[in-house]
């Protein structure tokens, strides 16, 4: 009995100590953007050859990480290594809108990927990657 008490008591301080953590969780999300943007943008620049399947994969899987960091800035998790701006909790209307439009760009990326035209591709590519230097300008620290 003591032992079963002791070991979920680790566990329930293993648990809080990564939720205590979000600032981590969510650099570990923004990790994941990078090589599924730069295997994107060497397609769309054409440094490799574009596959529709291959891109559409990949938009698709950027619109999943889209919606994951937003959840592991809850307030006060400012504080440490992080680059998060104050502005973030003082702005929560603007935020709010940068978290919109990107994931509203991703979501319109993924669409025009399962379409296939690339034209329309290296628009909206672009105009995904705005939404990541907008919010970038805003909200995170050079
Ligand atoms: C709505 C705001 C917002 C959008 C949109 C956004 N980011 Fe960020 N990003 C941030 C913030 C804030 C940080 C700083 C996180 C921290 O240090 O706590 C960050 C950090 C990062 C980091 C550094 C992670 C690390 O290891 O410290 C990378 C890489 C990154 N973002 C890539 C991207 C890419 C690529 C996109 C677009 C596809 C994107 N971000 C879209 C707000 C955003």
């Amino acid at each position: 009995m003591k032992k079963m008490l002791v070991a979920s008591l680790a566990l329930l301080m293993a648990s809080q100590a990564f939720a205590a953590d979000p600032i981590s969780q969510r650099k570990d999300v923004f990790k994941q953007y990078k090589p599924v943007v730069g295997a994107m943008g060497k397609m769309v620049k054409g440094d490799t050859p574009y596959n529709k399947d291959e891109f559409a994969k990949l938009a698709t899987q950027l619109e999943q990480l889209s919606q994951q960091p937003w959840q592991y800035f809850p307030a006060g998790s400012n504080a440490g290594k992080t680059d998060a701006k104050p502005e973030i909790w003082s702005k929560p209307a603007d935020w709010q809108k940068a978290i919109d439009n990107h994931k509203a760009a991703t979501a319109k990326l993924k669409q025009v990927a399962l379409a296939g035209d690339l034209a329309a591709i290296k628009t909206q590519f672009g105009a995904t990657q705005q939404t990541c230097k907008a919010c970038h300008k805003d909200f995170r620290k050079d």
